[in-house]
This record gives structure tokens, sequence and C-alpha cells, in this order.
């Protein structure tokens, strides 16, 4: 089998690890938030280069909103400031797509979403999905 045969057509990844990973090094949990973006933001590039159909992250679950109401805005705000980014995705021939109750998130975010897929819907390349306000529980009450 030649190298280009084992990359996986379709990679999911749970964001997870931020506040641990600011914790150790004694900072506060927006900075774990924070760098847990950048290294979203590396990991997309290359799961691009290394050609893999699909890629799958895990942002946002219905349960994160349990957490304090100035790391839930902090969140926000980073996706937001993604978001603005998005114009990126098809200049990077990537087409992304939003998965959960995305309706039920702030509207300046549902905005930036819908543009971000629209501006992105032609692009060939990797499909990137991202899961926001998503739940186990939530999805097997919708399928029933
Ligand atoms: C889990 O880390 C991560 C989150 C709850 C939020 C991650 C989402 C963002 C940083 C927003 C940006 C998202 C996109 C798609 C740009 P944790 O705090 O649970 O870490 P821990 O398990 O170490 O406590």
């Amino acid at each position: 089998m030649d190298e280009q045969k084992k990359i996986p057509r379709h990679v999911a990844i749970i964001m997870d690890g931020n506040g641990r990973w600011a914790e150790r090094r004694k900072l506060p949990r927006k900075m774990g938030h924070a760098e847990g973006c950048k290294v979203l933001e590396q990991t997309v590039r290359d799961a691009a280069d290394l050609g893999i159909d699909y890629l799958t992250v895990y942002a946002f679950s219905t349960e994160n909103w349990k957490r304090p109401a100035d790391e839930v805005e902090n969140i926000m705000n980073i996706l937001r400031d993604y978001l603005k980014d998005a114009k990126n995705f098809k200049d990077e021939n990537i087409q992304v797509q939003f998965i959960g109750n995305i309706e039920a998130l702030p509207e300046d975010i549902v905005l930036l979403i819908r543009d971000a897929e629209e501006n992105s819907r032609e692009a060939t390349g990797l499909h990137l999905n991202i899961a926001l306000n998503y739940g186990g529980q939530q999805e097997i009450v919708r399928a029933a």
C-alpha cells in the first residue's frame, strides 16, 4: 500500500483539554481556549494538506452552556473572530458546514455561520464540519 492510501477519509476531533492546558501553565482558562482555536486552525490546514476528505470538529456542546457566563462569552467571542476570517475557507478551497442546534446560538453568530457556509459552498477540497451546540441526548430526542 502506498503512503497516500493510508490517509483516512474522515477524521473527527473533540476539542478538549483547553482548560487543563492553561491550568498546567498557571494561565487563565480563556488563554487555553485561545490556544485551542490556534491549534484548530493549524489542524484544518494540516488535514487539507494531507488530503483528508472530511474533518469533523466537536467544538461546543449543549452541556458547555453550564459553564460560568464569562467563560461562555469568551468562547463565543473566539468563535466570532474565527468566523469573521471565514472568507479564508473559500480561498483555501475548504467547504465548511455546521452541525448542531445552530439557530439557538446568538443571532450574529448564526449569520456569520450561514455566510461561511454560503461562501465556501463551491469549494472542492477538505469538507470541514464544525459541531456547535451539539449533544448526544438531543440527537436521540430529535431522531425519535
Ligand atoms: C473544551 O475544553 C473546549 C471547549 C468547551 C470550547 C472550545 C471552543 C472554542 C475555543 C471556540 C472556538 C471554536 C471554533 C470552532 C473556532 P475544556 O475547557 O473542556 O478543557 P478541559 O477539559 O481541560 O477543562
